[in-house]
């Protein structure tokens, strides 16, 4: 005997991603903002000029990859039993991608699952993290082993607060937005090889077009069954090259963007990309002052750190490999001298 629940059309995840001045905007319920002292230092204020709610707190954690782990977490959930949040209640993340994935996860598991709001503030944050549904935080095994995909109910993406990042931390969301040009959308590309980005009218309108084509996938495969993955192009380098320098020398992005250059030198190996369009990527990420080279000291120990990834196995590696610019493709089927002769020829 089989019972079935069908749930096929129960739950509907969508949501709206808001890329504008933030507007103003009651909660007729408890919320908690989500943020650390650097964000909350600079642009708290400017948010409760925007956000208000029937009950409103404020939950800071220290600042800090080194602090997206269980004990923030628990910090988080204590002052949400202390203020006796409900599942009615909701927490907006306020603060780049750390503060996003850490809020999104305690949301997600706050009474199994309350709803939760990104307000991103890094550029990275506003292309990329925000958008999606992937929480998680780290532990000592790794970087975001333990998570969940829990969507937010809204994205109020305001570049307004991009004025006060750091040159080194736009240039990181930089490299994420070329890298959702170069696997999905040609056209966006040309657009970006033309643009000036420190033109907020046109920076705008870069995330709203990296927002869109994030959506996209996200929207085909939601739970990283397949395409998703893509967007995981340079990262499998950039994750050994992080690895390498202890994660102290380069900003995430900054690693993907030499780990892309690295996934380009082997499209072309394998006949899937011109050389002229490998120049054409490599000149996008100088032009936002990106490294394009690292040198490598040990090409057999970098090729063994590549089975740390994630997306590995034991036996395979996972490579995202563009097909032009444009188009990508992810195989776990490249030969390792193939692979090796890239990362001896890398930066010659
Ligand atoms: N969930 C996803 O899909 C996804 C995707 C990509 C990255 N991520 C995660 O995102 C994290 C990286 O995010 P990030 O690059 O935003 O780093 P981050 O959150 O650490 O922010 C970088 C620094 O900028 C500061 N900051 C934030 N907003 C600022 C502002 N407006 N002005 C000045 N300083 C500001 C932060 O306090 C921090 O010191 C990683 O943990 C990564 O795993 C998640």
């Amino acid at each position: 005997m089989q019972v079935n629940i069908d749930l096929k059309k129960v739950i509907d995840n969508s949501y709206d991603i808001t890329i504008d001045t933030l507007p103003k905007v009651h909660f007729d319920t408890k919320v908690a903002i989500i943020t650390n002292p650097k964000v909350a230092g600079l642009h708290l204020s400017y948010l409760l000029s925007r956000i208000t709610a029937k009950e409103l707190y404020i939950i800071t954690v220290a600042d800090g990859e080194e602090y997206k782990n269980q004990e923030s977490i628990d910090t988080i959930l204590e002052s949400l039993f202390n203020h006796r949040f409900n599942r009615k209640s909701l927490l907006i993340a306020f603060g780049g991608g750390v503060i996003g994935d850490m809020t999104g996860y305690a949301s997600s598991i706050y009474q199994r699952g309350i709803d939760f709001v990104q307000i991103p503030t890094t550029l990275l944050s506003q292309v990329d993290a925000s958008v999606g549904g992937k929480t998680g935080m780290n532990n000592s095994y790794g970087k975001n082993l333990i998570g969940a995909f829990h969507q937010p109910k809204a994205v109020y993406i305001d570049p307004y607060f991009l004025t006060t990042l750091p040159a080194r931390e736009f240039g990181a969301g930089v490299a994420e937005i070329i890298k959702m040009a170069v696997t999905f959308n040609q056209e966006f590309f040309e657009y970006l090889e033309s643009a000036d980005l420190s033109n907020p009218e046109i920076l705008q309108e870069a995330i709203k077009k990296a927002v869109q084509t994030k959506a996209d996938v996200v929207a085909q495969d939601e739970k990283e069954h397949g395409i998703r993955a893509a967007l995981n192009y340079g990262h499998t380098f950039g994750h050994v090259i992080e690895n390498e320098t202890k994660y102290k020398k380069f900003l995430h992005g900054e690693a993907v963007a030499i780990g892309m250059v690295m996934a380009n030198e082997t499209a072309l190996k394998m006949g899937l990309m011109e050389k002229d369009d490998v120049l054409r990527v490599k000149a996008l990420l100088e032009k936002y002052s990106l490294q394009t080279t690292y040198p490598i000291d040990n090409v057999d120990s970098f090729y063994e750190t590549f089975y740390l990834d994630k997306k590995s196995s034991d036996t395979a590696i996972t490579f995202i490999i563009p097909v032009g610019i444009g188009g990508v493709k992810i195989t776990d089927k490249i030969d390792k001298d193939l692979i090796i002769s890239v990362l001896d020829e890398h930066g010659r």
